[in-house]
C-alpha cells in the first residue's frame, strides 16, 4: 500500500476522506493523521479527527495537532458550512483515544526523512500551513515527497469563500504559495471537481441504506452539510470536496485533469488566495501541478460507499 499522511481539518467531508482512507488499507498505509486549524479552530479538528478514528474502530491511527493559525493572516473558520463543532449532524461520543505526542509539523517531517524518498504521499485536505511550515523548517523534505495530493482552489468554478478564492487555499495564500513553490508533484482537487461530486438525495440514501453506525454517521453529515448548500446554491446536493483526494488515490481513473502551472495570489485583497491556473498554457511558465478538472461521479460515489460499507 502507498503511505500517506492525511493532513486535514474536519469537516464532515475531511470526515468521509478519512473514512474511505482507513476503509483501504490494501491501497493506503495511514502513518498518520495531522490536524490543522480551518473549517473550526484546532483544538475542535484535533477532537473531530479522533471522532473519526473511533467512528471506523481505529483507535490506534496516530493523530497530531498541528499549526493553531495561519503564517501571516488571521484565522478564518467556516461554521457556516460545517456547524458549531465543525462535525455537526451526526451525535457522536467525545473521542477517548489520546492526542498522539509530538507537534504535526515535526512528524512530517520526521517521517519524511525516516522513509525512503518518493515513498510517503501527503494528503492535505485543509490550509496549508502545516505542510508550508514543515517546508520551512526542512526544506530537504521537498525533494523526498511521494507527491501531494490536495483539496483546494478552484478555476472555472471561481471560489466558494470570496468570488474568486476557495476556502483552504483563502485561509493561508502564503502557506498555498510556498507548497506550490515547493517543486514537490502536486495534483489538485479544485472546486472544479468537487463540485462535481454532489451528493444527492439518491446518494445520501446509498449511504444510510448500510445500516452501520458508520454508514448512518456519514449519510447525517451529508445531509448536515446539504441543508446549508440547498439554502445557499439551489443545488441537487451538497459538494463532497475531501474525499476526492482519498478516492483519487484509490482510483485515479475517476478523474481528468492537466499538468499546468499555477500560481497563488498572495496580494491583492481583491483576489487574495485564488489559484491562478494557466488551464489553456497561456504562459510560458512552468508546470507546476495536475489540476483536476472533472470526475466520474456516479464512479465515485459507488467507490465511496462500497469502502464505506468495510467499516
Ligand atoms: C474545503 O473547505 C472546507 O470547508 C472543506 O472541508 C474543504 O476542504 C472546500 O472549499
Ligand atoms: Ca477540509
Amino acid at each position: 500500500p502507498r503511505k500517506i499522511i492525511i493532513d486535514t481539518d474536519p469537516g464532515q467531508d475531511d470526515a468521509v476522506a478519512i473514512l474511505v482512507a482507513l476503509a483501504s488499507p490494501e491501497e493506503l498505509d495511514v502513518l498518520g493523521i495531522t490536524c490543522v486549524a480551518g473549517n473550526v479552530p484546532l483544538d475542535l479538528t484535533s477532537r473531530n479527527a479522533r471522532i473519526v478514528c473511533e467512528l471506523a474502530g481505529k483507535r490506534d491511527v496516530k493523530v497530531f495537532a498541528g499549526c493553531d493559525r495561519p503564517l501571516g493572516r488571521e484565522l478564518v473558520t467556516a461554521e457556516h458550512v460545517h456547524g458549531k463543532t465543525g462535525l455537526d449532524g451526526p451525535d457522536l461520543p467525545e473521542p477517548t483515544m489520546p492526542m498522539a505526542e509530538g507537534h504535526a509539523v515535526d512528524f512530517i517531517i520526521d517521517t519524511l526523512r525516516d522513509n525512503a524518498p518518493g515513498t510517503v504521499t501527503l494528503c492535505p485536505l485543509g490550509p496549508l500551513t502545516n505542510i508550508a511550515t514543515a517546508l520551512q523548517k526542512a526544506p530537504d523534505i521537498a525533494d523526498r515527497i511521494a507527491k501531494i495530493v490536495l483539496m483546494g482552489g478552484g478555476y472555472f468554478e471561481g471560489g466558494n469563500i470570496t468570488p474568486t478564492a476557495e476556502f483552504n487555499i483563502y485561509v493561508d495564500p502564503q502557506a498555498a504559495d510556498i507548497v506550490f513553490k515547493s517543486g514537490a508533484p502536486i495534483v489538485v482537487m479544485p472546486l472544479d471537481v468537487t463540485h462535481k461530486a454532489l451528493v444527492t438525495k439518491a446518494r445520501n440514501d446509498a449511504f444510510r441504506a448500510l445500516g452501520t453506525p458508520v454508514g448512518i454517521a456519514v449519510a447525517e453529515m451529508t445531509d448536515f452539510f446539504e441543508r446549508f448548500d440547498k439554502e445557499k446554491y439551489g443545488s441537487d446536493g451538497a459538494p463532497l470536496h475531501d474525499p476526492c483526494v482519498t478516492a483519487y488515490l484509490i482510483n485515479p481513473d475517476l478523474f481528468k485533469g492537466r499538468h499546468i502551472n499555477v500560481e497563488i495570489e498572495t496580494e491583492s485583497e481583491l483576489t487574495m488566495g485564488m489559484t491562478v491556473a494557466d488551464w489553456w498554457g497561456v504562459t510560458d511558465r512552468a508546470p507546476n501541478a495536475t489540476f483536476m478538472g472533472d470526475l466520474d461521479s456516479d464512479g465515485f460515489f459507488a467507490l465511496l460507499t462500497e469502502r464505506l460499507a468495510r467499516l
